[in-house]
């Protein structure tokens, strides 16, 4: 009996969520981005993964962000489905524009700027709290320690809520495995919590997320309650698993690239080109989608009304056509844009916010510990979620000298 040659992976067809859970996505979507850049992935979604398609896709205004997502979690009715229907995510044209304003109040770069004695105050305190156990030889968990506390501590000060409070009702939910952004029980669980808040105004703390968005503005109006906690259950979803897994990948990319790591040590102003090379390199945020209400064309592909476009952010990041050299991690790039954060009307609201924490773990990090080195290989990255890129845990410890 002849043994036949093993099958390439084209030939047995994707399965595109399957390739988003593996360790290493990339060389798969290399193949997926140079042979099928508009890819049939069955069930009218299409795999984008080229630079220029993605860019096009996510700035088209005819297409829409947030089609059919709340059935996608089962959710045809109740709290849930009302709250997915209302959050930006879910709205376009001219009502997302009006309610993403009264959301991005909170979030101007002034804002943001304001935050940063307090952000960096948070990491001090976290690296500090783990530096005795990082110089032990079993090393500590730096995902557990501050890539996943740093956005939680950030995100329950904006909310203004006590510590003891968010640990029995929220922090459990972004536990590895405890569901995270994609668990529809968590945004259910989230959102019951938010809504009994607002139910007493009079209670809440008025410097706190939820009071402030509140407030009406004179010339746009002011969102329901229901507006208030859906897009607090998408700013909690959206911000502590994409920047865990930002501020994990920036110091696993560190560590596996040590010429990179000992240019930052000697120059910690570089410290915004770290946080940008990763979001290029090792995005946290693998995809972005859009529906098309109409037939659409993308990539020379003629595509009926009703398709899903899902947009590779990792594939687009490091699309030979954008990028020279594009899998090499290089601090040195002139060009440091990327589609880390989507693009269009939905990009990322919180992206300052995420760069200005990424930036202060790195710091209060290397200066604390500046010996850094893995303590566990291979990396194991979380399996739970098709969209979010993160490490399940990074074990470090100081080197000895
Ligand atoms: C590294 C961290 C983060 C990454 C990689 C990330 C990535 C993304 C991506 C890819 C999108 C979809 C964009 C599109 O459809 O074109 C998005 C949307 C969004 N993100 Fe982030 N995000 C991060 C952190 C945050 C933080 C910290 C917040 C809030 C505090 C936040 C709030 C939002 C919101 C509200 C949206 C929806 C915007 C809209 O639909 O208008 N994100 N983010």
């Amino acid at each position: 009996m002849t043994s036949e040659p093993p099958r390439t992976e084209l030939q047995r067809g994707w399965d595109i969520y399957e390739i988003a859970l593996r360790d290493d996505p990339h060389a798969a979507l290399r193949e997926l981005r140079e042979s099928d850049p508009v890819h049939d992935a069955g069930n009218g979604v299409f795999l984008v993964t080229r630079h220029a398609d993605v860019l096009r896709v996510l700035r088209d205004p005819l297409l829409r962000a947030g089609s059919g997502v709340s059935e996608s979690f089962g959710a045809a009715s109740g709290l849930l489905h009302d709250v997915m229907r209302s959050w930006l995510m879910a709205l376009d044209g001219p009502e997302h524009g009006r309610a993403r304003g009264l959301v991005s109040r909170e979030f101007t770069p002034r804002r943001v700027a304001a935050l940063e004695p307090a952000v960096a105050a948070i990491a001090e305190r976290l690296v500090g709290a783990l530096a005795n156990e990082a110089a032990s030889a079993a090393g500590t968990d730096l995902v557990r320690g501050l890539a996943l506390a740093l956005p939680s501590e950030v995100i329950r000060h904006l909310f203004r809520i006590e510590a003891e409070e968010w640990g029995e009702r929220v922090e459990p939910l972004f536990r590895p495995g405890g569901g995270g952004q994609g668990g529809g029980a968590v945004l259910e669980g989230l959102a019951k919590y938010f809504q009994e808040k607002i139910s007493r105004p009079e209670a809440l703390p008025p410097d706190g997320l939820l009071a402030l968005l509140r407030v009406a503005d004179p010339e746009v109006g002011s969102l329901s309650d229901l507006e208030v906690v859906a897009n607090c259950v998408l700013l909690v979803t959206a911000a502590i698993d994409t920047t865990t897994g930002l501020i994990a990948n920036a110091v696993l990319c560190l560590l596996r690239h040590r010429g990179a790591l000992a240019s930052l040590l000697a120059r910690p102003e570089l410290a915004p080109a770290a946080v940008e090379e990763t979001l290029r390199y090792e995005p946290s945020a693998l995809s972005a989608s859009r529906y098309a209400p109409e037939p659409v064309e993308v990539g020379g592909r003629e595509l009926a009304a009703g398709s899903h476009l899902l947009c590779s952010i990792a594939a687009a990041n490091r699309d030979p056509r954008r990028y020279a050299r594009p899998d090499e991690f290089d601090l040195s790039r002139a060009d440091r844009e990327h589609v880390g954060f989507g693009g269009g009307r939905h990009v990322c609201l919180g992206a300052p916010l995420a760069r200005l924490e990424a930036r202060a773990a790195l710091a209060a990090l290397l200066r604390r510990l500046p010996r850094l080195e893995l303590a566990e290989e291979p990396v194991a990255f979380r399996k739970d979620n098709p969209t979010v890129r993160a490490p399940v845990r990074l074990l470090v410890r100081a080197a000895r000298s």
